[in-house]
């Protein structure tokens, strides 16, 4: 029977703007989580408003003076605290952790010819201190992150121009950290810039007086590109460099089993999933997507250079987020609705779900594995899985979280289910491996970390880090390689 290869990389995940902190520090420049209020009056299950922002909230980003109500620009201070908490990765026994390069602290507007040397300073110091412990880094190239120069001044992603910036960015990351990071991942779940554009390429709906979606598409289009520019440069500058590709996995069970729910669960996961990774992995716009264009009026520029880079630099693995499991129908009006990762979904009445809506599925774990490996045949890493809950600080500064081991113990022993089957994983990384600001909700209290951060919605607290029961147990996991769970 199989197990776990030897050398699986058990890893934790972070994004830079959601940890660092230090928005105005050490040269950085404006990006766009920096911008992005907390909302406490939202309801937590209200994706839709939790997830809208308007050209008027960034005026008055802008114009606020404080940073009390924008928690991304304090994070959890990684920025001035990686040692300590690299020192309890290293307790933790992780093997790699994913981490990512804020594109405004190299290039603080995205235009400038010459990079931040503060900036690219601190990675080199992020990973001398991982080389310390023997932690492998695992780089995502942007997380969100696109410096909001770009965005309001340069028309962000909708046009080829800002491939010119991108490049340059990549080639001063490749060339700075040859030799210390093996592997490389140009976008955090790139099918996110299609459900909060926002968040995905900075895109305003209230501004957006033409076609909405058709912005939404080309965005996306030259961020694929920009995915397999990191190759082609990763090719040239360290040829022991890996690039991958990632998505947010929605993966999607039919609600009936009446033939019409069943072709709208493959056609939604062709268009929410597949279009993705099979540009990026085969080389081809998938011609399913000359359909959809042609079905929404949509007019997307795509050239023969752009198709020549996609079919010449395809990504060497795959990668998803994996949280949650949804469902559809050929009518999706008649669903019951749920919250969800980036989408509101229909609801599966076999699976609970967590405080805001997330559908827990760890089945859908190792049937996602097995639908990606028998797709494309290359390694398959989970970059993010994590519960996201409400945790409870005792007296004594333990923490008693028995529902997030029992979602991660249940998730690894699905995926050690399809290892078995054949499944090539490479690693699996718990999201928010220490707590963060969520991305979705940007409150605090939606913890995921195996470490706790003494630190409350409105960046009120001492900031100390503590070990959470699960921490015991993600050691023990590690040390026994997935096998004592
Ligand atoms: C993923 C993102 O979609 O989900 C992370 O890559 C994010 O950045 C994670 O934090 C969990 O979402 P949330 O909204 O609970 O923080």
């Amino acid at each position: 029977m199989k197990e776990f290869p030897k050398d699986f990389l058990w890893g934790g995940a972070t994004a830079a703007c959601q940890c660092e902190g230090a928005w105005n520090e050490g040269g950085k420049g404006l990006t766009l989580g920096d911008m992005k209020p907390y909302r406490p009056f939202l309801k937590r299950t209200d994706l839709h408003e939790q997830r809208t922002v308007s050209m008027e909230m960034l005026r008055e980003a802008h114009a606020e003076k404080g940073t009390g109500l924008y928690p991304k620009r304090y994070g959890i201070d990684f920025y001035h605290r990686y040692k300590e908490d690299i020192k309890l990765f290293a307790e933790l026994g992780l093997k790699s952790f994913r981490m990512s390069i804020s594109w405004p602290r190299i290039f603080p507007r995205g235009i400038e010819e010459v990079p931040n040397e503060e900036g690219l300073k601190f990675y080199d110091d992020v990973f001398s201190e991982l080389e310390k412990y023997g932690i492998e880094p695992m780089v995502t190239m942007n997380h969100y992150d696109t410096p909001l120069y770009l965005i309001e001044h340069k028309d962000g992603w909708k046009t080829p121009e800002i491939l010119i910036y991108w490049e340059r960015y990549v080639r001063t990351i490749l060339k700075r950290y040859k030799g210390r990071v093996k592997y490389w991942l140009p976008f955090n779940e790139i099918n996110a810039t299609i459900f909060i554009p926002y968040m995905g390429a900075g895109l305003f709906p209230d501004v957006e007086k033409e076609n909405f979606k058709q912005s939404c598409y080309q965005c996306v289009h030259y961020q694929l590109v920009a995915n397999a520019i990191a190759k082609k440069c990763a090719k040239e500058i360290d040829p022991n460099a890996q690039i991958g590709c990632m998505i947010a996995r929605f993966t999607t069970y039919p609600a009936t089993c009446k033939p019409e729910d069943v072709m709208q669960t493959v056609l939604d996961e062709n268009y929410e999933n597949y279009y993705y990774t099979d540009t990026l992995l085969l080389g081809k716009i998938p011609a399913y997507m000359d359909r959809f264009y042609e079905e929404n009026n949509l007019n997307i520029k795509i050239s023969d250079e752009d198709r020549k880079i996609l079919s010449e630099n395809t990504s060497d693995w795959v990668a998803y987020s994996y949280y949650m499991s949804l469902v559809t129908s050929a009518n999706t009006d008649e669903l019951e609705k749920t919250n969800s990762n980036l989408i509101i979904a229909g609801k599966n009445p076999y699976l609970e779900a967590s405080e805001w809506g997330w559908q827990k599925d760890p089945i859908g774990l190792r049937y996602s594995l097995n639908q990606m490996w028998d797709r494309y045949h290359k390694p398959i890493f989970i970059l993010e899985n994590g519960l996201g809950a409400v945790d409870k600080l005792e007296a004594d500064h333990s923490i008693h979280d028995p529902y997030r081991i029992d979602y991660l113990k249940s998730h690894i022993q699905q995926m050690l289910e399809a290892v078995k089957d054949g499944v090539d994983v490479k690693g699996y990384y718990i999201w928010g491996i220490i707590d963060l600001i969520s991305s979705g909700t940007h409150e605090m209290s939606k913890r995921y970390g195996v470490i706790y951060v003494d630190q409350d919605d409105y960046g009120k607290g001492t900031l100390a880090r503590y070990k959470k029961d699960s921490f015991a147990w993600y050691q023990k996991c590690i040390a026994s390689n997935g096998m004592d769970l």
